[in-house]
């Protein structure tokens, strides 16, 4: 209960920070897209992770909110060039960027965030300015790899296991890692412990990724917020389908690869078919295995950790269950 009170003053917090952050400007065509999504809010694990994990170490977390913060403009920047490369109607429950503007304010909006993401890391003193901007360029240019693989998956016939968790550690899970350990270095900690807290981002980053490929599927339309069945729409590459290529035998592939190969189709048809494939098949279980074992994996880089902190230990912990169980 202590616990969940501390989190919620933590996530307060950031929230007050990140609605304060000078982001407006001229012509509006060019900000107030960057206010209308950052305005529908999200989970902003990202920067309560940064928050969670300098607070293993130190108290005046409110020291490194605006870095935390800059980790949340970043985020919302590839947000809203992804929706654009995902053609996605939806995010957040309202319309994306580039559907209530056009793909153009959406690219351009996205630019000049990534710019004021920089700007705001510099706020870092001076002390761990350079390897925090280091740590993140390698991070950013990483997620611009998986982006990119993603998109090159989308015409693959075939994807294996390993390819498909190399392409989400790239395009998602190292921001995880890079989002504590940065509140590792902000704070101080041994190289060690800042390696470790990494790791246990990487790893419940992948896991949050499966969850994600798992939620397009399986979300209930109402809290999802996101158009359910738009991967398998765009025949993306998830776990999912992964899986279901490498499983299916006989007329049940036959069927898969018919909807994955057809070019004119009902959508809802598609999404129902490959669903119910995917429900024969039992993905949906398979993906949980897989997910559970990369939150423990996560915890076991936990246990390594040379910081006592038992309290500061159990929101982080928390704050993971939570993505775990998530809706949305
Ligand atoms: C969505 O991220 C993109 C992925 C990497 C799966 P989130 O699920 O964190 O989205 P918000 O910020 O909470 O909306
Ligand atoms: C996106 O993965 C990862 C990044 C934004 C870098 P998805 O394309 O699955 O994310 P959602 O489902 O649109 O949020
Ligand atoms: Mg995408
Ligand atoms: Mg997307
Ligand atoms: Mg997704």
């Amino acid at each position: 209960m202590i616990n969940d009170n501390k989190l919620e003053d933590i996530r307060i917090s950031l929230e007050q920070h990140i609605k304060e952050l000078e982001l407006k400007g001229n012509p509006p065509e060019l900000y107030d897209p960057i206010t209308y999504l950052m305005g529908l809010g999200g989970k902003r694990i990202r920067p309560l992770l940064t928050l969670l994990a300098y607070g293993l170490y130190k108290e005046d977390y409110q020291k490194v909110l605006t870095p935390a913060a800059a980790i949340e403009v970043f985020h919302n920047f590839t947000l809203m060039h992804d929706d654009i490369m995902d053609n996605a109607p939806l995010r957040r429950g309202k319309a994306t960027v580039h559907e209530k503007w056009d793909d153009n304010t959406a690219i351009l909006s996205g630019d000049v965030m990534l710019v004021k993401a920089y700007d705001l890391f510099l706020s870092i003193t001076p002390e761990y300015l350079k390897e925090s901007l280091q740590l993140f360029s390698k991070t950013a240019a990483e997620v611009c790899e998986g982006q990119q693989m993603d998109m090159n998956f989308e015409n693959r016939e075939f994807v294996s296991e390993a390819e498909y968790l190399n392409m989400i550690r790239l395009k998602t899970a190292v921001l995880l890692g890079f989002s504590l350990q940065l509140g590792a270095v902000l704070a101080g900690a041994s190289k060690e412990d800042s390696n470790h807290l990494y790791d246990f981002g990487v790893n419940i980053g992948v896991a949050f990724q499966l969850k994600d490929d798992l939620l397009d599927v399986y979300a209930d339309k109402e809290k999802f917020g996101k158009q359910v069945g738009g991967d398998i729409l765009a025949n993306k590459k998830t776990y999912l389908l992964v899986k279901a290529n490498e499983l299916a035998e006989g007329s049940v592939n036959e069927n898969l690869q018919k909807w994955i190969n057809s070019t004119s189709f009902n959508p809802e048809e598609k999404v129902k078919a490959v669903t119910s494939i995917y429900d024969q098949l039992q993905i949906k279980e398979k993906t949980l295995e897989l997910m559970d074992d990369y939150f423990e994996r996560g915890f076991n880089q936990l246990s390594s950790l040379q910081v006592k902190n038992t309290a500061g230990l159990q929101l982080l912990q928390n704050l993971t269950h939570n993505l775990a169980n998530r809706e949305k």
